[in-house]
């Protein structure tokens, strides 16, 4: 057994995604809708284990990261198995915690995500689920771009055009806040996937 996978083993996740034990050498990093993610301490790698009922995403996921290896603004990726992805941990803040933080978020930013969605798009890929959560400004000032398993699928996702128009119509606005409490955040995400604001519909 490789150290991944002795690594991953010592994950236990209950009914309802109630996370139980993981081993002292992971550090708990970041939780999705699908998995839990944690750095690999001492490494600079992340490993994301995903829920029971979602573990057929690690396959697609892994995947997904291999069609993208020679592209910088995607993690590279090191191993997979059943329930479980290894990838590049990502030192800085997604753009949900730049938001939150009052951490300036520049056109030069958005650019490059448009850019980097080309690149996968280019590789034949359908760059999808694109939200602030997804997306990273390093501490180096780059962006990288996580979370890539749904990038095969067939239908559309307004996402991404949606964040670029709330940032071009709201954000860049000089009145507008640079800094929002994430539980406004988190509200205004929740009101936006109910499809409660009608100039931001989610198809
Ligand atoms: N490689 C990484 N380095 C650092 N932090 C990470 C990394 N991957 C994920 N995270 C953190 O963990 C969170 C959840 O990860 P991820 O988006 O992959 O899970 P998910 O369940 O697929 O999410 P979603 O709810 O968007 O479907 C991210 O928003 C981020 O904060
Ligand atoms: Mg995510």
């Amino acid at each position: 057994m490789n150290r991944y996978e002795e690594l991953a083993r010592t994950v236990v996740i209950h009914k309802k995604n109630r996370l139980m034990r993981y081993s002292d050498a992971l550090e708990l990093v970041g939780k999705g809708r699908s998995a839990f993610v944690f750095r690999i301490k001492s490494s600079d790698k992340a490993i994301k284990l995903f829920f029971p009922g979602f573990m057929h995403l690690a396959k697609e996921e892994a995947e997904i990261y291999h069609v993208l290896q020679n592209i910088s603004y995607y993690p590279n990726i090191y191993g997979a198995g059943l329930n479980y992805i290894v990838i590049d941990y990502i030192e800085g803040l997604t753009l949900f915690d730049c938001i939150a933080q009052g951490q300036l978020i520049r056109p030069n930013h958005i650019k490059e995500i448009d850019y980097a969605l080309l690149l996968a798009s280019k590789q034949g890929l359908n760059p999808s689920d694109i939200h602030l959560r997804n997306i990273f400004l390093t501490t180096n000032g780059d962006i990288k771009l996580i979370d890539v398993a749904r990038f095969r699928q067939q239908k559309n996702c307004a996402q991404w055009n949606n964040l670029k128009k709330a940032y071009e119509q709201l954000y860049r606005k000089r009145f507008f806040p640079k800094k929002i409490a994430a539980t406004y955040l988190n509200g205004i995400a929740f009101l936006y996937k109910k499809g409660f604001i009608p100039s931001y519909r989610m198809k």
